[in-house]
């Protein structure tokens, strides 16, 4: 095919495709088999590859996820993103209505809308064109994500009207997609989202975008940013103008003559929320004159006009059918529920941590009772009460035992503390649990070693302690249950890649007590040696900012023990890594740099540094770098095509360098 033919057929093809998709993914309404479709977009693809030269920034191929990015670039909003203040019961209704009234008297209607629980984005077109979206980030400056949002095939990549605005709605993942993502990540041994917003945020800020591409993520539009000038009087009629753009809104928004119909609103989706194919949490309600949304104005955080009505965390009754005992990793006892599975809010739940013996105590649970279960702030599963008038008879007490349900060592209760505790440490669980911890995301980050896969090494002796995990051979892999040949040469890869990791990971690793993630970075950035820290003393870790006496006394009692002693040695002679590596404090030496103590902003294109080097460098000779320009900046760093951030510094008269300056300064 010659270039002009082929310039034809890839308008046809184009053309084509994105109707399709349009009728696919926005009106719910396909015309063509899904065959169909991908038959016409291989050809589009190979006619692509073949002239690259004819591949358009609206072509449907776009959707299958661009380039990998090293990081997202931060966007400044020009109408700040708003939150809305929120409504609990009716009598919140009511009070917001009676304000409405006051202020703009009885003639208006509002718009009920149902509250999508995903996350809030952003688009930008230009002339038509899908040029950039962004997520909220504080409501004024944002990421970057529209190599993401392309994947999302309910967004029109050209709209209908050569309009340049910015739209802005819900992205979410419909709860069929997240139960599937799920059973699929469960089957690889990856942890599970807890819901299906954090599912679509997570799937939003991955920077490989064939990641966002492969988890059917959807969008609703609710909203143009500057609804003024488009010419519509009602946010309704910015709906419908979205619609007939070709923008995927939501079809169950009413318009409301008064409160009392807004109630009724509410209290129908209370009901039929259960139903939806997607997850809401609430009903947003907004006076729907444009005139009259600007004469209530706003207060500092969000708009007069609208308000969100969240609803009551779901409450379901189920069995308590048993109550389970598990050794946490430093020997702490902790008891959980064992339900009758049950939906709640959206997944299924059949646990339920107690936390401890006088929790228990204070709700009176007993086994075989009937409890109240919801999910705290959405997410983690909690026993609200008892319904003891449904109780039979049958019911049993339940007691904390005596000694450690794994080794049988006699459990302590510690001075001024809750929990019971094995204190034995040879005990199988805590090593086993210490583990888990060990190779954890947030630790070693050794891949492909979850929960099973340790317990499996741990049954068959292959692995006692942290030092075991550098001697496992593939043989030894080959012989666990449901490892093959792939999985064991990557789990190795993993181990091997883990020896490289800078100090605070192992630091936090070995499980130190006191010690969380933070505070061995500040430790490792502190000491930068394991050899350092392990011979500091008392004094010298308490004056450590941010560092408590609890924490150093327990940092001094874990270096003198012998066999703590001995575990690094062996970790060292496997190779494992004991330095930090990350970002410099600023030592004596670098205060003397002019960036010490300084805050700087970079913004527009660097040419030869990337955004994050630059960062880096900076941070080590101890500035802070800062998304956004204020009267506390000191430093602008401009590059190519720099916006308004360099604006905003010119008009608080703070000082502009170009790139060359900066890497002259840096480099001093
Ligand atoms: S309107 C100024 N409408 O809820 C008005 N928000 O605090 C801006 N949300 O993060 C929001 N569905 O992302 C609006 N139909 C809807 C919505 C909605 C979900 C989210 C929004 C924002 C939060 C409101």
């Amino acid at each position: 095919m010659d270039l002009t033919t082929a310039k034809t057929r890839v308008a046809e093809l184009h053309n084509i495709l994105n109707q399709y998709n349009y009728e696919y993914h926005v009106l719910d309404n396909p015309s063509v088999p899904d065959a169909e479709y991908d038959q016409r977009l291989h050809e589009l693809i190979d006619l692509e590859e073949q002239y690259p030269e004819l591949k358009a920034p609206d072509s449907p191929t776009e959707r299958v996820g661009g380039a990998v990015l090293d990081a997202f670039q931060k966007v400044e909003h020009q109408t700040p993103m708003l939150s809305l203040g929120n409504a609990f019961n009716e009598a919140d209704l009511l009070d917001f209505d009676r304000k409405v009234r006051q202020a703009i008297g009885e003639n208006y209607s509002y718009v009920c809308e149902l509250k999508i629980d995903g996350l809030a984005v952003s688009l930008m077109y230009e002339a038509g064109l899908f040029v950039r979206g962004a997520t909220r980030g504080d409501g004024t400056i944002g990421e970057d994500i529209t190599a993401n949002l392309k994947t999302i095939k309910s967004i029109p990549l050209r709209i209908k009207q050569p309009l340049t605005f910015e739209v802005r709605g819900e992205a979410f993942m419909p709860k069929k997609s997240f139960e599937n993502l799920n059973i699929a990540r469960a089957e690889r041994e990856e942890d599970l989202f807890a819901n299906p917003r954090n599912a679509a945020a997570g799937s939003l800020r991955q920077l490989d975008p064939r990641i966002a591409a492969s988890r059917n993520l959807d969008v609703f539009l609710y909203g143009i940013a500057d609804l003024g000038g488009t010419g519509v009087v009602a946010h309704s009629e910015g709906l419908d103008l979205l619609d007939e753009l070709g923008f995927k809104t939501n079809k169950e928004r009413r318009t409301c003559a008064n409160i009392e119909e807004v109630i009724q609103y509410v209290n129908g989706w209370t009901e039929k929320r259960p139903h939806l194919p997607y997850e809401i949490d609430g009903i947003v309600i907004k006076v729907n004159s444009l005139a009259q949304q600007e004469e209530l104005g706003m207060t500092a955080k969000s708009p007069r006009w609208a308000i969100a009505y969240k609803f009551p965390a779901e409450e379901v009754v189920t069995k308590l059918l048993d109550i389970e005992l598990s050794v946490g990793r430093t020997g702490v006892i902790t008891p959980t529920a064992i339900l009758e599975p049950v939906r709640v809010a959206g997944t299924t739940v059949s646990r339920a941590s107690l936390h401890n013996e006088d929790l228990i105590r204070d709700k009176d649970i007993k086994i075989g009772d009937y409890v109240v279960v919801k999910k705290a702030g959405d997410i983690i599963p909690k026993v609200v009460n008892v319904l003891v008038e449904r109780r039979t008879g049958e019911e049993q007490d339940f007691k904390m035992p005596t000694h450690c349900p794994e080794c049988e060592s006699e459990l302590v209760r510690l001075e001024g503390e809750v929990a019971l505790r094995c204190i034995n440490p040879k005990c199988p669980a805590q090593i086993r649990e210490g583990l888990i911890h060990f190779v954890a995301r947030t630790a070693m980050n050794i891949d492909g070693c979850g929960e099973k896969v340790i317990t499996q090494l741990f049954q068959e002796s292959l692995v006692q302690d942290v030092a075991d995990l550098y001697k496992l051979t593939k043989e030894q892999l080959l012989g666990l249950e449901r490892m093959g040949e792939k999985s064991a040469t990557k789990l190795l890869a993993a181990i091997e890649a883990s020896k490289e990791n800078s100090l605070e990971r192992l630091l936090f690793g070995i499980g130190i007590r006191h010690v969380g993630a933070k505070a061995a970075k500040t430790l490792a950035q502190q000491f930068e040696t394991m050899d350092a820290l392990a011979k500091a003393s008392f004094d010298d870790i308490k004056d450590i900012n941010e560092i408590g006496e609890k924490m150093a006394d327990s940092v001094v009692t874990f270096f003198e023990q012998p066999e703590v002693a001995e575990l690094l040695e062996e970790l060292r002679s496997f190779g494992v890594n004991m330095t930090y590596k990350g970002p410099k404090l600023v030592t004596a030496e670098d205060s003397d740099s002019y960036f010490a103590g300084k805050t700087v902003v970079l913004t527009g294109k660097l040419e030869v540094l990337t955004r994050n080097e630059a960062k880096e460098k900076l941070e080590a000779k101890g500035a802070k770098v800062a998304g956004s320009v204020s009267k506390k900046t000191h430093l602008v760093v401009a590059g190519a095509d720099a916006g308004s951030k360099l604006a905003k510094a010119q008009e608080l008269g703070v000082e502009v360098w170009d790139e060359e300056k900066l890497i002259e300064e840096l480099n001093k």
